[in-house]
């Protein structure tokens, strides 16, 4: 069934079920990679908290869990916006770092916040991504492990959000 957010139509894309199996075959393939390696996963926050939950619990190995927000900021004119973290509390030198974020789009989050997690020397960084749109990439960004490539359309649902909505809908849904 479709549902309405605001001003806008959405209908059913990526069911519940579908998501739950792409989600603990993705944790399979990180548990197999990353045995005896003890990853520090880091969830970045609003937009992954629901994948970044459902994944962690799919692994087996030993691994960590903390949370960081982006806040992009308007850098000088050579740099221009420059995304920071807020609330980066670990000691990333020598850990393996796992990123998880909800979509990969254009990029331009990850791409201008990679640089201030290899600064602090991590034994390895990787990126798991719930979506991307491999149409709509302008950056180099590469997801080690993507749930589900999708279409150039706007989704939410399974964290993702229109305006703050819709977050809590256990399936995915595309707008129409
Ligand atoms: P970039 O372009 O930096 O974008 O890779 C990543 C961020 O943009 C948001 N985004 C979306 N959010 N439905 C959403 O709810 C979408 O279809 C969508 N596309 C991009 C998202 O916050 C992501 O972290
Ligand atoms: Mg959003």
């Amino acid at each position: 069934m479709d549902v309405q957010i605001i001003d806008k139509v959405f209908r059913p894309f990526i069911s519940a079920e579908q998501i739950s199996e792409k989600v603990q075959e993705l944790a399979v393939r990180i548990n197999a990679d990353y045995a005896g390696k003890r990853p520090l996963v880091i969830g970045i926050l609003n937009g992954s908290f629901i994948f970044a939950a459902d994944l962690f619990r799919g692994l087996t190995v030993d691994a960590e869990i903390s949370f960081i927000k982006l806040a992009s900021y308007k850098g000088t004119s050579s740099t221009g916006n420059v995304v920071t973290a807020i609330g980066m509390e670990e000691n990333l030198k020598d850990r393996h770092i796992l990123i998880v974020e909800d979509i990969i789009d254009t990029g331009k989050t990850l791409s201008s916040f990679l640089p201030e997690i290899h600064a602090r020397q991590p034994a390895s960084v990787k990126i798991a991504t719930f979506l991307s749109k491999p149409e709509a990439l302008q950056h180099e960004v590469h997801a080690d492990y993507c749930a589900f490539e999708i279409e150039n359309k706007f989704v939410v649902g399974y964290g993702l959000d229109y305006d703050g909505l819709g977050r809590n809908l256990p399936a995915l849904y595309i707008l129409k």
